[in-house]
């Protein structure tokens, strides 16, 4: 079954515990959360407090999207305050493997997160080591963006070399734009976990949301 990772971007921070209790009883799986630096993108979210402060109002793993220059200097932080999956950008990091095996010392999953211009065999030298590999469907730094669908020919190959190669076992994971009428391109292209940020927190009803994305 397809994960649904909701991204708290797009949640209510005045009360991001009910927020998280909500999505988690609608079915989600991990609960995304989009750390920005006003660097690497052009925006600045929330951070460390946050992700020590949500660590105890929720059972989901937290995938922390760390979407920051030099994330290596920040990774330990982030385990430390209760991060379950740590995502870095290829872009973002000088040097991807070093950044890379410095997240599974500290304890936590790894992941590597690459922008839509960046190709996907970029990734090949780490893909033995990562265990989820998240494809940008939008450019990062803002939710609510426009899904660009030539990005699911990443999430293809990817796929294909998973099955190929019997020492990867990342998870496949797309992040921007994804709604009900979206995921299914997704889910056709393979990808394992979907993250949604407004599709699930605009509407309402959490629990149809989250489904309807899932299903369709
Ligand atoms: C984009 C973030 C996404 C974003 C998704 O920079 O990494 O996780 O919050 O939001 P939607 O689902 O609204 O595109
Ligand atoms: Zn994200």
């Amino acid at each position: 079954m397809t994960k649904i990772a909701p991204s708290i971007l797009a949640s209510d921070f005045a009360n991001l515990e009910s927020e998280i209790k909500e999505v988690e009883q609608a079915g989600a799986d991990y609960i995304h959360v989009d750390v920005m630096d006003g660097k690497f993108v052009p925006n600045i979210s929330i951070g460390i407090p946050v992700v020590k402060a949500i660590r105890p109002v929720t059972d989901l793993p937290l995938d922390v999207h760390l979407m920051i220059s030099d994330p290596e200097n920040y990774v330990e932080a982030f385990a430390e305050a209760g991060a379950s999956i740590i995502t870095v950008h290829q872009e973002a990091t000088s040097h991807l493997h070093r950044t890379i095996q410095l997240i599974k010392n500290s304890g936590t999953k790894a992941g590597v997160v690459i922008n839509p211009a960046t190709p996907v065999e970029m990734l090949k030298p780490i893909l033995h080591e990562v265990e989820l590999v998240l494809v940008m469907s939008v450019n990062p730094g803002f939710g609510g963006q426009k899904f660009i669908p030539e990005v699911m020919e990443k999430v293809e190959k990817l796929y294909t070399w998973r099955k190929e190669m019997n020492n990867y076992s990342y998870e496949i994971e797309v992040d921007g734009g994804v709604n009900k009428e979206t995921s299914g391109l997704c889910k056709q292209a393979g990808a394992d976990v979907l993250v949604a940020g407004s599709a699930i927190f605009n509407d309402r009803d959490r629990e149809k949301a989250v489904s309807e994305i899932r299903d369709s």
